[in-house]
């Protein structure tokens, strides 16, 4: 049985497999000749909110021919803590896969499982960042990718892990309390810097990323995050540091003139939308692997 849930995890040959997917179906949309989720349905398990995730499974799962049940946590008895483990006995009795939206990385073995995001790993939006990338640029093999802010949440972490897997550069710059450990950066193998400086990060990067500075469970230190990672923002001045073709990007949800100045963001809009749509073309790719494969 097959998961997505970390890049940690995921082969080389496997992200290989599904970017090369994702392009083929998203040239082939809406004329795809298999549909690999026929007769199948599919649960979609959320703890947190979720605009871009939600509907480009919704719609995936329904392009490929399947059928997607929306479940809001607090909806059903994982809610009013039934254990995870027995939701998902009942789920593998009844659906083909889950996709969950969670805290911690949860053990849902018992069904194909794909990570929506947790606290740890948001493994669909970063393959979907690389996508992107190589649509745009080529390989990102040998390019660097410079990250601005919270280094130390689930998008900066699923980075660290695709950095030694597809043998690119990552310069995260973040304050000292917003650091990933250097336990984890050893772990990954990957060419990795982090400095508190964000233009040593900027210096030469192909692509400057951002991410929000108060993720989803973090809203009760909203205040000192402000503060802490202001200096962190990335706009024209961090861009005239990068090579002159760099990419910017944003995951989404955006906070204007937070991790990203206002007039940046719209002269970006192109690419951080593309980025946006391509989560549909990507999440079709990794359902197809975790169904065919
Ligand atoms: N980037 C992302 O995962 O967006 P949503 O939280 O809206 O799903
Ligand atoms: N780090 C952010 C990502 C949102 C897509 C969060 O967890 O809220």
């Amino acid at each position: 049985m097959k998961h997505l849930l970390s890049i940690e995890h995921l082969a080389k040959e496997d992200i290989e497999h599904i970017l090369k997917r994702a392009g083929t179906l998203k040239k082939e949309r809406g004329n795809h000749s298999k549909l690999p989720l026929r007769d199948q349905t599919w649960a979609m398990i959320f703890s947190k909110s979720s605009t871009r995730t939600r509907v480009s499974f919704e719609v995936g799962v329904h392009e490929l021919g399947g059928k997607l049940l929306f479940l809001n946590a607090n909806d059903i008895q994982l809610g009013r803590g039934e254990p995870i483990k027995d939701t998902a006995r009942v789920l593998g009795r009844m659906v083909h896969g889950a996709i969950i939206r969670t805290y911690a990385q949860s053990d849902y073995s018992q069904i194909p499982t794909i990570n929506a995001l947790t606290d740890w790993e948001h493994p669909c939006q970063i393959l979907t960042d690389i996508f992107t990338f190589q649509e745009k640029r080529g390989p990102i093999h040998g390019k660097k990718v410079a990250f601005f802010g919270d280094g130390a949440c689930n998008v900066p972490i699923s980075w660290i892990f695709a950095s030694a897997k597809l043998d690119f550069e990552l310069a995260i710059s973040a304050p000292p309390d917003f650091q990933p450990s250097i336990e984890l950066i050893q772990r990954s193998k990957g060419n990795i810097t982090v400095t508190e400086n964000p233009d040593e990060a900027a210096a030469n990067s192909d692509l400057l990323y951002t991410d929000v500075w108060v993720s989803m469970g973090k809203e009760k230190e909203a205040v000192e995050r402000l503060e802490k990672l202001k200096g962190f923002q990335i706009n024209s001045g961090t861009k005239a540091l990068a090579a002159p073709d760099a990419l910017v990007m944003h995951c989404l949800p955006a906070y204007r003139d937070k991790e990203i100045a206002e007039s940046f963001f719209e002269e970006h809009a192109d690419t951080i939308f593309d980025q946006a749509e391509n989560r549909l073309h990507v999440q079709k790719a990794i359902l197809e692997w975790i169904v065919c494969r």
